[in-house]
């Protein structure tokens, strides 16, 4: 194992990432004593502070995105007691000397960059001057890792200038998810999946990852991004490369993201009719009346805040295999969850006497609830004339019963927490992001040449009825 950091540098530090995800989670880790005894944590942003100044700041933010019942004032000292601040332009070559020697002459250093993009180059040049890069530095990138492919290999390239891959912590924050690492218990640590995780017994997998919320103030990023960028390209692509990839030999970095890469490499150019693009508009979630997205952009746009692809593997597991996904803004329910449906039976010997068995649907609900379903066919209890009569039971783990006394944990502190011990088994590695945007620049290029524009749909509907006849067609459903 390598070194764990002794000093963890957070740009961004009075971003809002920072005060919803980073502070918390760095302070859970405090708390529950995971974190190394001497590592300090150097915070780092454009906003004038001191360390006191900053210190309220940060105090503020656990108050607000810590739940009550997980604040303990007293280990929210020891975390504090641990942060430093250094204003800092990122493009102000000199003021890095004084974020070197904030840092002190450390051992292992972690640097995350929690800012916009442009800042990245400026900011790793500047951060190579002073000689807080090579070996012993570890560096985190907060999406987006570029807008298309070229892009994202300038900031591959101008990474690699300074850091060498092995250094390099790409973050996708659904790998630090629970139920996504579960994904991997549930395939690899269990003999009944394997065998029948194949076009031989699968009919479709889908994929969802729905949102109620609209805009949330994003809109400089996101209407330059668009559902598909800001979420297929990173999040559920490695959803569905950790639910299509072959048996890793070991759970290690290079096994890990090796069998993952190979799934992206095998996707299928998407066409344009594979894919129904939409954007929110008005109409109610959850009984609440919201605005269209224009109205939440103050402007017209042609961006898609919805998309549904129908996705292929092209390779021998997963040969005629649909993977449906789809994601939107504005939903009726905020859902992240894989739906594995499994073929019907080859013959049901029940069907002479009109008992319809419905296949079997392995159902991984990754949020809100962390469960897992299978749906089952069982005999309902009865004297039923004909003898018998189906019915689906579901065969239920669910989180909050099965693991009841472990704590429910934001996503970010497993990342920080390998970030720290140098682990980058959860991290993207370089050849994945290529690959996935090399697949999402086929797809955009596929829309340009078709001429697609985004479909309106109300608030609080599925998308756009074209993206339910993108599933229908092929006689299935969303399972919604
Ligand atoms: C981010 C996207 O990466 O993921 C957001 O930029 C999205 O638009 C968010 O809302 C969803 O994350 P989660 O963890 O709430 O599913």
């Amino acid at each position: 194992m390598p070194d764990k950091a002794t000093t963890l540098i957070l740009f961004g530090a009075t971003g809002d990432l920072a005060a919803r995800m980073l502070l918390p989670s760095l302070y859970g880790l405090v708390r529950d004593g995971l974190l190394p005894e001497n590592l300090r944590i150097v915070a780092t942003a454009r906003s004038a502070h001191d360390d006191a100044s900053f210190g309220a700041l940060a105090l503020e933010a656990l108050k607000a995105h810590v739940p009550a019942a997980a604040f303990e004032p007293e280990a929210a000292d020891r975390f504090l007691e641990k942060v430093s601040y250094v204003t800092l332009d990122a493009t102000d070559a000199d003021g890095y000397k004084r974020l070197a020697e904030a840092a002190g002459t450390p051992g292992e250093t972690a640097i995350f960059l929690s800012t916009a993009p442009s800042l990245f180059k400026p900011t790793i040049d500047n951060l190579a001057a002073v000689g807080l890069a090579g070996d012993h530095v570890r560096l985190a990138l907060e999406k987006p890792l570029g807008s298309d492919l070229a892009s994202s290999c300038q900031i591959n390239d101008a990474v690699a200038s300074a850091f060498p891959e092995s250094q390099t912590f790409r973050i996708d924050h659904y790998l630090g998810k629970e139920t996504v690492q579960n994904l991997l218990a549930l395939r690899f640590a269990n003999l009944l999946f394997e065998p029948v995780w194949s076009a031989r017994f699968i009919d479709h997998v889908q994929i969802t990852v729905s949102e109620t919320i609209g805009l949330e103030g994003r809109g400089d990023y996101y209407d330059g991004a668009g559902a598909l960028r800001d979420m297929v390209q990173n999040h559920m692509l490695q959803l569905l490369a950790l639910v299509a990839m072959e048996p890793p030999s070991h759970f290690d970095a290079t096994a890990v993201r090796d069998e993952k890469v190979k799934v992206l490499r095998s996707l299928r150019p998407i066409r344009a009719e594979d894919s129904v693009i939409g954007q929110y508009a008005g109409g109610a979630v959850g009984n609440q009346p919201v605005g269209s997205y224009a109205e939440d952009l103050g402007r017209t746009s042609g961006t898609e805040t919805f998309v549904a692809l129908k996705a292929h593997v092209d390779n021998w597991r997963w040969a005629g295999v649909p993977f449906y996904l789809r994601t939107g803004k504005r939903c009726p329910e905020r859902k992240t969850e894989i739906a594995i449906q499994f073929k019907d039976v080859p013959h049901s010997m029940f069907a002479s006497r009109g008992a319809g068995a419905a296949p079997n649907r392995l159902i991984i609900a990754i949020q809100p609830e962390e469960n897992i379903t299978l749906e089952l066919m069982a005999k309902q209890p009865g004297l039923d004339r004909g003898g018998i009569r189906l019915r689906e039971v579901p065969l239920a783990i669910g989180r909050a019963d099965a693991f009841a006394d472990v704590r429910r944990r934001i996503a970010y502190e497993r990342l920080l927490l390998d970030l720290i011990e140098g682990d980058p088994t959860l991290f993207v590695r370089r050849d994945e992001v290529e690959a996935q945007w090399q697949w999402v620049d086929g797809i955009r290029a596929a829309w340009a040449q078709a001429g697609m524009q985004p479909r309106p749909y109300a608030s609080g509907t599925w998308g756009p009825s074209a993206a339910i006849a993108l599933i229908e067609r092929d006689g299935r459903s969303w399972n919604d």
